[in-house]
């Protein structure tokens, strides 16, 4: 593999030279400039990212930090990002903290000895200083930090809008799977559904659960179906929640929608797939990935005059858990 004194060599001049070319740092003539170019062409080299990002003190790398892997949700929002940081020439490395601050901590640290030029995070931990003194920029997706630059779906809406087309479709004994108490996104929703049904005098009963995993939504589907076995409306705190209580209902041997109509919050791509399909509430997860990655470019290449808190707008997808309006007469 041919190294940088291979391309001085080829092209006639010194490795300084080359360097600067590589790092476009420093001035080098035009002809001299075009030597060294077509020297790289032909000896097809590639620059040594880690000596590279030592030089310029930052890498091509950005660091994205997401609370659990396994729950689909996360995985758009990282597809997103990284579609649009490549199109910038940057790679995402990312880190699964599952929620434990030393693991987070551990993470943080190591992007800075690779030295990411930004950082994305999707942390539990946003009342917490450790992203304060980084020495790149910092962009929190969907758990997010007012007073930092952000990027997260309208929670209170949908929570909102998810507890009136529940009721629009004819169910009165409704109730909710409440989310993690400690996450913002979980309490807005939570907050956005009992604010409607509270104005409009709908009873509703709650499930407090601490997670959004599978492991655990198959014990709050249960726990819930024990406590509420008359319920007829359910609003989950997340598809992944969704889909264990559907599971147990079918399970039960309750006909849905007709007997228990069920709604869900993220719309992952599992949720159409489900039978019947979930009806749920759409976080546009991909497009806040990519949101993010702009807010934070515009951090890195030090632009100004840009709104740095970008609420994005959720909206009720309709599939089988619910019944169609004109059909609740
Ligand atoms: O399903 C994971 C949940 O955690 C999503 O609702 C998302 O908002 C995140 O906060």
């Amino acid at each position: 593999m041919a190294t940088i004194k291979d391309v001085a060599k080829q092209a006639g001049v010194s490795v300084a030279t080359v360097s600067r070319v590589l790092n476009d740092n420093g001035y080098v003539h035009g002809n001299t400039r075009k030597l060294v170019i077509e020297a790289i062409q032909q000896l097809s080299y590639k620059p040594n990212e880690v000596a590279r990002s030592l030089f310029k003190k930052k890498s091509r790398l950005i660091g994205l930090l997401l609370p659990d892997i396994r729950n689909p949700f996360f995985p758009e929002l990282a597809r997103g990002i990284e579609d649009e940081i490549q199109e910038q020439g940057y790679q995402l490395i990312i880190g699964n903290i599952d929620e434990k601050y030393p693991k987070e901590m551990d993470y943080i640290q190591t992007f800075q000895q690779n030295n990411v030029t930004g950082i994305i995070t999707a942390t539990n931990l946003t009342g917490r200083s450790h992203y304060d003194d980084l020495s790149s920029p910092v962009v929190f997706l969907d758990r997010t930090f007012n007073d930092h630059p952000s990027v997260f779906a309208d929670g209170i809406e949908g929570g909102r809008m998810a507890a009136s087309e529940l009721v629009k479709r004819g169910s009165k004994r409704i109730t909710i799977l409440k989310g993690p108490a400690q996450l913002q996104t979980a309490q807005d929703r939570f907050n956005g559904a009992i604010a409607w049904l509270r104005a409009e005098k709908v009873d509703f009963s709650v499930i407090e659960t601490s997670s959004f995993s599978f492991s655990d939504a198959e014990m709050w589907a249960k726990e819930l179906f024990e406590k509420y076995p008359d319920t007829d409306g359910i609003l989950a705190s997340n598809d992944v929640v969704a889909a264990a209580v559907l599971h147990e209902a079918l399970r039960l041997g309750k006909a849905i929608p007709e007997d228990l109509q069920l709604i869900g919050f993220d719309d992952i791509p599992l949720s159409r797939l489900l039978f019947p399909p979930l009806s749920t509430i759409r976080q546009p997860a991909y497009d806040m990935g990519k949101e993010a990655a702009k807010l934070l470019i515009r951090l890195i290449n030090k632009e100004t005059h840009f709104e740095k808190n970008i609420r994005m707008p959720v909206m009720f997808i309709e599939r089988q858990t619910t019944r169609k309006v004109e059909e609740n007469g």
